[in-house]
């Protein structure tokens, strides 16, 4: 049952009418949704249906996409006109690209370039979809999705000096993105990872940049503002922006026995603790699970097995820690750690974590805007206003 926040001045009318306080809409539902569901206190994340230690680590990009867009899983020959459809729209115009060569020259942040770029996209021109094997799906929302990794990997490129790659029609989504950065011929353990990974972030709930994504469209407004709205949300350190700093922070440990002392020092100076902590999870959010044993299999075939170590000593040393200087409040850890790391063994610099996280999470904003549409309901929640009143006017020479 959904229960709205209710206003005591139904029952007691005043001049004023006080809306009841929830800072930060903490524990507020305002609709339902098919999505995922998100149970913070047994720790468990069901997409779709589905849970996520079930289908995260078997489900490509693309089928993730299905699934949330229709509610099932796609047959065989629905996933390759999606393989198609999404091949059909990958490249980007030369506008957006022009836009995304001033972003290097002026070597803005990868997240900046690609909400630019994103604005940019000309989702009007989209072909037509050339099938009914795709029911539920638009031009419009598969041009976004599938110019996305295109953008994030053009950028990449670009700001090192380096032209963009032509997208390749043969390859996957993620397959076709890692060829996108460097070139090389993806081996299936990265594309594997890749599709773990962004699988593992597509949904998740009523998140900041998800609640952004709905409020824009609720207003009647369209899907790419959306989901240039959430981009906006999701580069925030306190949401999707924290994985660059989590391995910073593991990296500037540097070796287990420096753990401890660095940690507890930060937790003195009062700072956080970047990957651990989150608004609904009070146990260890289930993504850092599927995404540590993600890693552990990338580590133990092409990449740096120590940094696989510390990084699990650093989190039970900071999980450790939290108990100790914040008791009772269950700080454990959550998606960005092992996002980092993850990543990190793909070979993607600090900067492009969150980036690579939108292009997951798009899949989501777009199912999440379609249930809003279909809702029809504007989302305007209130604020208690605690300024001042019947102030005098004073003329500006009297000031
Ligand atoms: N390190 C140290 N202390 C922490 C941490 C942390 N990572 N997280 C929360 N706390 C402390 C707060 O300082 C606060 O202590 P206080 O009451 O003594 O002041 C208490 O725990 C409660 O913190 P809140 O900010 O009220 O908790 P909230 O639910 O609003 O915060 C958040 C959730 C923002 C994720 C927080 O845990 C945090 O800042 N974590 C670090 C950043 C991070 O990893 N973000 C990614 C989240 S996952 C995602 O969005 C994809």
């Amino acid at each position: 049952m959904i229960t709205e926040i209710s206003s005591p001045s139904a029952s007691a009318p005043s001049r004023h009418p006080t809306p009841e306080l929830y800072p930060g809409l903490a524990g507020v539902a305002m609709s339902t949704t098919r999505l995922s569901r998100v149970d913070g206190e047994g720790g468990r994340l069901t997409l779709a249906g589905h849970a996520l230690e079930d289908i995260a680590s078997r489900a490509t990009f693309e089928e993730m996409l299905y699934l949330l867009w229709t509610g099932g899983l796609p047959g065989q020959e629905q996933l390759g006109t999606l393989h198609d459809e999404l091949v059909r729209r990958r490249n980007l115009s030369p506008a957006t690209l022009e836009l995304l060569r001033h972003a290097a020259r002026r070597s803005m942040s990868p997240m900046d370039a690609l909400r630019m770029a994103a604005g940019s996209f000309d989702l009007a021109d989209e072909p037509a979809l050339d099938s009914t094997q795709l029911a539920g799906f638009d031009a419009t929302t598969l041009g976004l999705v599938a110019k996305m990794p295109t953008a994030v990997a053009a950028y990449h490129r670009l700001r090192r000096g380096e032209e963009p790659l032509e997208p390749r029609p043969e390859l996957s989504s993620s397959a076709d993105f890692l060829h996108g950065l460097d070139g090389r011929e993806p081996s299936a353990a990265r594309e594997r990872a890749l599709d773990t990974y962004l699988a593992t972030v597509s949904d998740h709930g009523l998140n900041a940049s998800t609640f952004t994504a709905r409020v824009i469209v609720s207003t009647g407004s369209d899907v790419l503002s959306a989901v240039v709205g959430a981009l906006g949300a999701l580069k925030g350190p306190l949401h999707g922006g924290a994985p660059g700093p989590a391995l910073d922070m593991v990296f500037e440990i540097g070796r287990p026995e420096r753990a401890e002392a660095f940690l507890r020092a930060k937790l003195e100076r009062g700072e956080r603790l970047m990957g651990f902590g989150h608004r609904v999870y009070r146990v260890r959010d289930p993504r850092a699970e599927v995404l540590r044993e993600a890693a552990r299999e990338l580590f133990a075939e092409d990449a740096d097995a120590g940094l696989y170590a510390l990084t699990r000593h650093v989190e039970r040393t900071a999980v450790a820690l939290l108990a100790e200087y914040k008791p009772g409040r269950r700080l454990d850890t959550n998606v960005e750690l092992y996002t980092a790391l993850l990543l990190h063994g793909l070979g993607l610099p600090n900067d492009l974590f969150t980036p690579v996280f939108a292009i997951g999470r798009t899949a989501g904003w777009v199912a999440h805007c379609r249930e809003q549409k279909a809702e029809g309901r504007l989302i305007r929640p209130r604020l208690v206003y605690d300024g001042p009143e019947d102030l005098p006017w004073v003329p500006v020479g009297e000031r």
